[in-house]
């Protein structure tokens, strides 16, 4: 159906029919997910997936604002969220609602996503208590690669895992309607499930967390270099434009594109004027 998916509807998602999550950043793939998606990020990740940057670190505000437009454009269906970039919310809960209300001005979207666990639950609060929801992002977070050296699984010793629990816990008791549990172990993800009241959106988490996402390129097969474990890929869409270019080229050197009914025909004799 086209009825638009709500924060709300997203939020009393808990513990039903698992949240469908995909990342979009054009207009035209935003079309093509919607229908089967419930919930379209616009993630950080595009600066990896479409820029080629090494990591999110770079990514800036404006970038995040003119993809989240594009998406927004081609989503009827599923609420869109765009990530709020590295640096647009670490300063102050002050600073992070200036750019979150850019973000829903500029883009028409329906919530923002920052990462951070008990550290961020301050301006969460901040953010939900002026009308800008809040999806929240623990474990694995990507942002704080420089800090941690790393992508590596979170949770692994019990330490962690407690510490891990307890961002579940602010993040849900500052007013986040859903939260991104990211790399972390599978029974810490299902522990995190069964213990907050607001659905888990799982990425190299667990089976029973409330939702799950991946980055579409990965899953689509678009690019040629590693995926991660986590991914399962419905399909080969990289290697498919290969081809296609592969096809073209061939045509072309052979002259057999373009063809008659490519060509525009002669111009039609002027009719004189009467
Ligand atoms: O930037 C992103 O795509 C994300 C998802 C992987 C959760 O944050
Ligand atoms: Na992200």
């Amino acid at each position: 159906s086209t009825k638009p998916v709500t924060v709300a509807a997203i939020r009393a998602a808990k513990g039903g029919t698992p949240l469908v999550c995909l990342t979009a950043y054009t207009t035209p793939v935003a079309e093509a997910l919607d229908q089967a998606s419930d919930l379209l990020l616009v993630g950080d990740s595009l600066g990896m997936v479409v820029y080629g940057l090494p990591s999110t670190i770079p990514v800036t505000l404006d970038m995040m604002i003119a993809h989240g437009a594009a998406v927004v454009r081609g989503a009827k269906r599923a609420l869109v969220v765009v990530d709020l970039p590295f640096g647009s919310y670490q300063e102050s809960p002050a600073q992070a609602f200036r750019n979150a209300a850019r973000i829903l001005a500029e883009t028409r979207c329906g919530a923002v996503k920052l990462e951070g666990g008990a550290v961020m639950a301050e301006t969460i609060a901040f953010l939900t208590q002026r009308g800008v929801p809040v999806l929240a992002h623990i474990g694995l977070q990507p942002q704080s690669v420089n800090a941690l050296g790393g992508y590596s699984a979170r949770g692994k010793l019990s330490a962690e895992a407690e510490t891990i629990l307890a961002d579940a816990r602010a993040v849900t008791d500052a007013g986040a309607f859903a939260v991104v549990v990211e790399g972390v172990v599978a029974p810490l993800a299902a522990r995190i499930t069964e213990t907050i009241r607001v659905p888990t959106i799982g990425i190299g988490a667990s089976a029973e967390c409330d939702g799950q996402i991946l980055v579409t390129d990965d899953m689509m097969g678009v690019t040629f270099g590693h995926v991660p474990k986590f991914v399962r890929k419905y399909a080969e869409v990289g290697a498919t434009m290969k081809a296609a270019a592969e096809a073209y080229a061939a045509d072309v050197r052979e002259r057999r594109f373009p063809a008659e009914e490519h060509l525009y025909g002669a111009p039609k004799p002027k009719i004189a004027a009467g």
